[in-house]
């Protein structure tokens, strides 16, 4: 069989660049994503597309109304379909039992079972969502039931992709992983997925594996990424006691390369729809089979990202004479990252309600994720302003907060922004994006993360 009909259930931050990718380098594939959102769709189908991400709009632009179409028609696609990813959201649960911690399958399972009820043919049915391993099996036992009449062959294949580089990530992954049955069929289904992605991936970085080793692999990848986070931001406040400069301590053992030099940036704490919830999920498997030495010590990399956190509000505080009550903060970035307009746990969520439980006057500038904050912030609008002009937003305040590093943030007129300040003016530069020294010369008490101020 040679892949001719691709359908992606869930047309979200993964689903959409994804796919759009597929289509715009498989030319002779037909590509449809397909949602139950009818917004969204409406979206990808417009010129302003439903998520913000560089380099995207000429992915889609090239590939719609080609061999790329968006639709809500989610029953009579799957029938056309020779290959069906199921991209949809897998959040924490919020019920029930391992609620907080364990991964809500309520989306994955009803996509199957779509799909069981509207194949036409034999199937190979690939997890692109983050599942807690052995998910396979429960999606094999759902798709076979009952009266099946079609064979399904489920293949792993998680994403790497992260937002803000999305479509250079897609464009040029470190690797692709497919993971599937290590028998005729399975091993059949694992090539044409790898027939897919040579079309301009090199097979070098085709890596493939058992069905159960890639779906742990996502897990393990995202929670050795965020270890190095909270392992950095762990050492930044003992910088902070030492007078050590955590940026000098990341190049010095980043430039051995056993450690390497990647994500070793100090920061306010991370965010993103996904650390969290997967090394939660992870901690949740390693307690289901008895192992809890191994869930306590992953735990540990997300108490220390809410410790760090909270440690920047009250260090915040503490600075400020111990109140910030009617002093109106400036905070500079909302989204979890640069880049992104995304929000989803982003740490200026935190900051900004534990402020507004100090009586702050908070203003929030960021130049694309003002959308999602008003959402983010609903109740707090005794307390918060949306700002989009940075200038505005810093206008009489006592303290401005750079929470997301965004190239804009580096190049704005601190002098301008001083002169418009309350006196004393503070700035707590929560990504250690802009000149510490330069800031402090005009007259700025300065707070970086892991240096001394
Ligand atoms: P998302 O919330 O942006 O998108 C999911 C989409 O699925 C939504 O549009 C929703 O309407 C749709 N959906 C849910 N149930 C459906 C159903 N039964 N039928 C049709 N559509 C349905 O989520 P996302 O950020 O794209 O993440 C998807 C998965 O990819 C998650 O498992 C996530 O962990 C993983 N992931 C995310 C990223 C990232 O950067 N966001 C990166 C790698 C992996
Ligand atoms: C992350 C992973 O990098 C992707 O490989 C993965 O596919 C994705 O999660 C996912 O599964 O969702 P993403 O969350 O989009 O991607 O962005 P990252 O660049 O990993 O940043 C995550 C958070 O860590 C951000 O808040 C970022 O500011 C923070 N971070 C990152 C730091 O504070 N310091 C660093 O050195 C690096």
């Amino acid at each position: 069989m040679s892949i001719k009909n691709i359908v992606c259930i869930g047309a979200g931050y993964v689903g959409g660049p994804t796919m759009s990718v597929v289509a715009q380098k498989c030319p002779h594939i037909n590509v449809t994503i397909v949602d139950l959102n009818q917004a969204r769709i409406d979206a990808w189908n417009s010129d302003s597309l439903p998520i913000y991400e560089p380099g995207l709009e000429a992915v889609v632009q090239e590939a719609r109304g080609r061999n790329l179409t968006f639709s809500t028609d989610i029953e009579g696609n799957i029938a056309k379909a020779d290959m069906v990813f199921v991209s949809v959201n897998t959040p924490t649960k919020t019920f029930g039992k391992g609620a907080g911690v364990a991964a809500n399958l309520e989306f994955i399972e009803k996509c199957a079972r779509t799909i069981r009820a509207n194949a036409s043919k034999d199937l190979i049915v690939v997890e692109k969502s983050t599942l807690p391993v052995r998910t396979a099996e429960t999606l094999e036992k759902i798709l076979h039931a009952g009266d099946s009449k079609y064979h399904f062959e489920i293949l792993s294949n998680p994403e790497f992709l992260a937002e803000g580089t999305a479509i250079t990530d897609l464009h040029d992954p470190d690797r692709v992983l497919i993971g599937g049955r290590q028998n005729d069929l399975g091993k059949a289904a694992i090539q044409e997925l790898v027939d897919v992605y040579a079309n301009w991936v090199p097979n070098e970085r085709i890596l493939t594996t058992n069905t159960w080793s890639s779906e742990l692999s996502k897990l393990v990848a995202n929670a050795f990424l965020a270890q190095r986070v909270s392992s950095i931001n762990a050492i930044s406040s003992l910088c902070e006691s030492t007078e050590a400069d955590v940026g000098e301590v990341s190049r010095a053992i980043g430039m051995d390369s056993r450690i390497g030099s990647k994500f070793l940036k100090a920061s306010v704490g991370f965010g993103g729809s996904c650390f969290k919830k997967d090394i939660l999920n992870l901690v949740y498997i390693c307690r289901t089979y008895g192992l809890t030495a191994e869930a306590d010590y992953w735990e540990q990399v997300i108490l220390m990202n809410d410790h760090q956190q909270s440690r920047f509000v009250d260090k915040l505080v503490g600075t400020m004479f111990n109140t910030v009550s009617d002093k109106k903060i400036a905070v500079l970035g909302f989204a979890f990252k640069a880049d992104t307009g995304d929000t989803r746990e982003s740490p200026a969520i935190h900051v900004v309600q534990e402020l507004c439980e100090e009586h702050a006057r908070v203003s929030v500038s960021d130049p694309q994720a003002l959308g999602y904050a008003k959402t983010d912030l609903a109740g707090l609008e005794e307390f918060v302003t949306l700002e989009e002009d940075p200038y505005k937003a810093c206008e009489g305040a006592d303290a401005v907060c750079i929470l997301t590093e965004w190239e804009l943030y580096k190049d704005l007129d601190y002098k301008r922004i001083f002169d418009s300040m309350n006196k004393p003016a503070f700035l707590f530069d929560g990504r250690n994006i802009v000149n510490h020294q330069e800031l402090y010369d005009l007259g700025f008490n300065v707070y970086p993360i892991g240096k001394g101020e």
